[in-house]
């Protein structure tokens, strides 16, 4: 993201203190970040936050209405921008929005920009429920360059818990993360993509399990990409430690042969699949209910092989579907990639190398040589997650 330029337009709501935590983010990864604040921004945070947090002075209304910037400033900053965010949005900024109404230096530069606009709504569960509010909502979604950080369900500044908490600062850098990436485009829309992320645990008793260091972060980072171009995504997701994402249906579950079911039962809908997950290839011959005490334990443990998902969903797979799988390897990645993406019958897979720095099991990075079924190669150097997911779908998307 870095030397990216991004645009972030506060108006006046408590949220706007996290939005802070959003700009430092930003600013830290390199990002140059400007800020305009609103009159009723300012009751809450102030123009020397956003200027020291974003190694530049903020914009005012006042700035607005001086002389001395040469060109307009709101026709400046809307060129500017390459995504524009409005965080915390509020109930009359939505409305204003909606009516393309332009009063103040915000609503001056939307309309006098045309990159993508991503908004985050906060404002009381009453307020956010109003049906003029979910009106003005879902008419300024018709318009495509509105990208939605939907609010979730909290504990509210107001002391009411309901909807309308503005989506995790975390988020909405990812988010904007896509954004940068995408231009906007929704290249996925209407497209069901099916992903499974995380380390299948197979239990010997209920506390004692054969696992991998898998956290779920790429396959969590494609259910994020691809949502954020528009697709229906289902994630399937097993010990990811992650809350489930809003706009995603998540299944939550343990074992391979759960995610073996799970898998299954999706399948058949989904146009695109991807087996990130970190499934197990055995499981201890027998389970018992109880916790086995010390004593009782095994000196060696019989193991039964599991069934390999990525291989039966192969062999279901028809020929409209796309079917992607993830070779974790270390040494010689490539060989090993090949052999996987013929035997399984996909149509590309992500060598990963786990061995190396910069990538592998838990870390925020990764590498990968994609390679598809027509024998293209094409090796990514080391990047988010985030980017990866979406280097991973041009590829797919490109045959
Ligand atoms: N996979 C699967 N079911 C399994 C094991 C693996 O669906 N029981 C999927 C993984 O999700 C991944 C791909 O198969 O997309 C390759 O997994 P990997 O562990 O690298 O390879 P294996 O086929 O298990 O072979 P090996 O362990 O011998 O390298």
């Amino acid at each position: 993201m870095k030397g990216r330029r991004v645009l972030i337009g506060v108006s006046g709501g408590i949220a706007a203190y996290k939005v802070c935590e959003v700009v430092s983010t930003l600013a830290k990864a390199g990002v140059e970040v400007r800020a305009i604040l609103t009159d009723a921004a300012q009751e809450f945070v102030t123009p020397l936050t956003f200027a020291t947090l974003c190694r530049h002075p903020a914009f005012t209304d006042k700035d607005f209405w001086q002389a001395n910037h040469g060109r307009p400033l709101h026709i400046q900053l809307g060129e500017w921008a390459e995504v524009f965010i409005i965080a915390p949005l509020t109930a009359n900024t939505l409305a204003k929005l909606a009516g393309g109404f332009a009063d103040n230096l915000l609503t001056n530069t939307v309309l006098a920009s045309n990159c993508p606009i991503l908004l985050a709504p906060a404002m009381n569960t009453d307020m956010w429920e109003q049906s003029a509010v979910q009106r003005n909502w879902r008419e300024v979604l018709t318009d495509r360059r509105y990208h939605a950080a939907e609010p979730g369900a909290g504990m509210l500044a107001c002391d009411r818990v309901g909807a309308g908490r503005m989506a995790e600062p975390s988020e909405i850098v990812v988010q904007i993360e896509s954004l940068l990436y995408t231009k906007g485009d929704r290249d996925l829309a209407g497209k069901r993509v099916l992903v499974s992320a995380g380390g299948t645990r197979e239990h010997l008793d209920p506390v004692r399990f054969i696992g991998n260091p898998s956290t779920g972060k790429m396959g969590i980072a494609l259910a994020r990409a691809a949502l954020h171009r528009g697709a229906i995504v289902t994630l399937v997701q097993s010990i990811t430690g992650e809350v489930p994402l809003r706009g995603v249906r998540s299944i939550a579950l343990t074992s391979a042969e759960e995610m073996r079911q799970a898998m299954l039962e999706c399948f058949p809908d989904a146009d695109l699949t991807v087996m990130a997950a970190a499934v197990a290839d055995v499981r201890p011959a027998a389970y018992n209910s109880e916790k086995l005490p010390k004593r009782s334990l095994p000196n060696s443990l019989p193991l039964v092989p599991v069934a390999d998902i990525l291989a039966e969903l192969g062999n279901l797979k028809q020929p409209e579907q796309k079917l992607i799988g993830f070779a974790a390897q270390t040494g010689d990645i490539v060989q090993p990639a090949l052999e996987k993406l013929r035997v399984k019958k996909l149509d590309a897979i992500a060598a990963n190398p786990i061995d190396k720095i910069g990538s592998g099991f838990g870390s925020d990075t990764n590498r990968a040589i994609l390679i598809n079924s027509a024998g293209k190669q094409v090796e990514i150097a080391p990047c988010s997650k985030l980017e990866m997911a979406h280097r991973l779908l041009d590829f797919v998307m490109a045959g």
